[in-house]
């Protein structure tokens, strides 16, 4: 519920890409979002303080440059651990946090797809109660917004409306029979048709969620898809990620990434980082604009509403995986011929295969990745360059694994039903930009190459 005395949010996850552009978003928009404090939890780590992180990693940003030097007042860190009861705040501040805190914005998850099942609950799920049994104890809790992922829902053709994805059995028995070891991850896998413990995770914190729905004011869950460089803020192409797309398109535009198991029209559903931060902005019910829920689409496939919201580029704004592939060649081989006799250590970016897993896919993963790298390998071995020698060897691991992890998302398309278009969320910041798939790859290839390759 938006009202108009200020607000004190509680965020988390700003050492991460999207946490930070939350942030920012929050900050710059300071007297539309009307708040008088943000505590940001972050854990402490590898002998930091939360607070040296803060500095270190979130305030230094380039994130926060343009911001005037005064944004620092408006944030008090605070220790924490999602993971732990009372999400690990110390006993003596715990109370004047649920006392103050009004609204709420989780970025903060396990983004690695490989966990072991029981890794995966304990780091999604188990925060997730956590973070839930917090906010019941927030009396002057107007607002919440929790970030899930729009692949919570297995691939199926058609429609994919905002609505939760079906379990074997209650999420807390789930939960429970996780923890206590009970539960084969291959078969659980293979039965609710999740690709990997992470959307499964995912999938199971949303049902906890919705379980304590009633319990918690202005609950909504905001579902993106690919999340990539922002649009507009904190400046077009920005990212410091090199998760998803934009690390895929990093390896192709370094001349790494040549193989790709993958469906040429598969369509990618990629959303800028900026679009997801001002989602959850308003799903919190900090403006007083909330979202769209597309109701007519969850009523007439489920009978109910739920407060879940999907914030995507939606099919017709997606563009194939070939095109993507295509114009990041033709992008980096251009900026590769300009560059090349400054820095003759970029490799020609190049594809020589997108298609299914068959003998042409091997045979030219075998001869465009495996070989080359454990060549190369070798000559770093024999010269003595320890240090090259694990780079090369860390390199042939993150194409395997692309290759391995990926496919699921590059052979299929996803019809997300979008909570809103791109220009319904930026018309007001946007006036000249016309935000559709073509001009925003165009702003991934550019903020790819400025912020994570460096060129
Ligand atoms: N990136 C995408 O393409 C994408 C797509 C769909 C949905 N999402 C969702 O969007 C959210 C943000 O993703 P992201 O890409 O920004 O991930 P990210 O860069 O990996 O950031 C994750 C953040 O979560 C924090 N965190 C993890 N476990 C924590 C714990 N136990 N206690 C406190 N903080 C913890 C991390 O802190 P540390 O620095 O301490 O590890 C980090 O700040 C996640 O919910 C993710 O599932 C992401």
């Amino acid at each position: 519920m938006w009202t108009e005395s200020p607000s004190c949010i509680l965020l988390t996850g700003v050492t991460g890409f999207l946490g930070k552009v939350v942030l920012e978003e929050l900050l710059r928009r300071r007297h539309e979002c009307n708040f008088s404090k943000i505590f940001v939890l972050l854990r402490a780590a590898k002998g930091k303080t939360a607070h040296q992180r803060f500095l270190d990693e979130v305030a230094s940003s380039k994130c926060f440059e343009n911001l005037s030097p005064k944004w620092i007042e408006y944030v008090e860190v605070i220790e924490g651990d999602l993971s732990l009861p009372n999400c690990g705040i110390d006993d003596s501040l715990l109370p004047l946090i649920c006392a103050e805190s009004t609204h709420i914005m989780n970025c903060a998850a396990c983004v690695s797809f490989d966990l072991p099942l029981i890794e995966a609950t304990k780091a999604n799920v188990s925060t997730a109660r956590n973070l839930i049994s917090l906010a019941k104890s927030c009396p002057r809790l107007r607002g919440m917004a929790t970030t899930s992922t729009a692949y919570v829902a297995p691939h199926r053709s058609g429609l994919i409306t905002p609505t939760p994805a079906p379990l074997p059995y209650s999420a807390e028995l789930l939960y429970q029979r996780i923890l206590a070891g009970k539960v084969d991850e291959k078969a659980l896998l293979r039965e609710t048709k999740h690709p990997n413990t992470y959307t499964l995770t995912k999938c199971l914190a949303e049902h906890m969620y919705l379980q304590h729905a009633p319990a918690i004011p202005g609950l909504t869950i905001v579902r993106p898809s690919i999340i990539s460089c922002a649009l507009r803020y904190p400046s077009p192409g920005w990212i410091d990620s090199k998760a998803a797309i934009a690390g895929f398109i990093a390896l192709m535009g370094g001349g790494y990434l040549r193989v790709i198991d993958g469906n040429k029209a598969a369509r990618l559903d990629v959303v800028p980082v900026d679009i997801v931060a001002n989602d959850i902005i308003d799903a919190a019910s900090l403006t007083p604009s909330p979202p769209p829920v597309y109701k007519e689409e969850c009523e007439k496939s489920t009978g109910a509403l739920y407060p879940i919201v999907h914030s995507v580029a939606g099919v017709r704004n997606s563009l194939s995986i070939n095109s993507v592939a295509e114009r990041s060649i033709q992008y980096f081989s251009k900026l590769h011929a300009q560059q090349n006799k400054k820095n003759p250590a970029i490799r020609d970016p190049k594809l020589s295969y997108l298609g299914g897993r068959n003998v042409n896919f091997h045979l030219h993963d075998l001869r465009d990745h495996r070989l080359p790298l454990a060549f190369g390998a070798l000559c770093f071995q024999i010269s003595g360059n320890k240090e090259m020698k694990r780079k090369t060897q860390s390199l042939a691991r993150v194409l395997k694994k692309i290759n391995h992890i990926f496919p699921y998302y590059t052979h299929h398309t996803f019809d997300f039903v979008p909570g809103r278009t791109w220009a319904q969320s930026i018309d007001e910041q946007v006036n000249s930009l016309d935000p559709n798939a073509e001009v925003y790859l165009g702003i991934i290839l550019d903020g790819v190459r400025k912020n994570l390759l460096r060129m």
